[in-house]
């Protein structure tokens, strides 16, 4: 497990286009690094990435995950738990009190992941997603 590279751009990225449904700019990938470095964690195993947590700081107190991913054929396996310990471990080390996110409201294996490891919906975005899906705000309190 390591920090994010601009030389992992790629394997981020297609990671990210295989795993999740919405549809990112590629340019995110190279914007948010600079933000906070420590916020952009990866799973690397025999030179592939096999998983990857980006998240900001949206104010001093609060976290936000922006993307969780890991290849398909690793799931179930831990390292989506692994990924989200290192990020809150990251969080607390900058003063983070709370970490929020939005998902899928159909995404209910991810939401089972979240509430699992002590998140609960805070509320419910219409229309939050590109196609008009609606997104549940997820929070953790560190
Ligand atoms: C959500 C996600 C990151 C979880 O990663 P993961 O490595 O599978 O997570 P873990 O193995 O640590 O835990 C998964 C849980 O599901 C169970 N599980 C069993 N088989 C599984 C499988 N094939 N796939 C996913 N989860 C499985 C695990 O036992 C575990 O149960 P628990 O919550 O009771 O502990 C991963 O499923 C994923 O990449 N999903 C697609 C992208 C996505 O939806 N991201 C979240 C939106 S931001």
């Amino acid at each position: 497990m390591r920090y994010y590279r601009s030389t992992d751009l790629n394997a981020i990225y297609d990671l990210a286009r295989r795993s999740l449904r919405e549809k990112y700019n590629p340019t995110i990938f190279i914007e948010l690094p600079p933000y906070w470095p420590q916020g952009l964690i990866v799973l690397e195993e025999m030179d592939r990435i096999v998983g990857f947590i980006f998240g900001i700081m949206i104010s001093n107190i609060e976290a936000r995950i922006l993307m969780l991913a890991v290849s398909q054929e690793r799931r179930g396996q831990g390292l989506g738990t692994l990924l989200s310990e290192q990020f809150f471990m990251e969080c607390s080390k900058k003063g983070a009190r709370v970490v929020s996110l939005e998902v899928r409201v159909s995404n209910t294996s991810a939401l089972k992941f979240y509430q699992r490891r002590g998140f609960s919906i805070s509320d419910r975005f219409t229309h939050y997603y590109s196609d008009g899906e609606d997104g549940y705000q997820l929070q953790l309190f560190l």
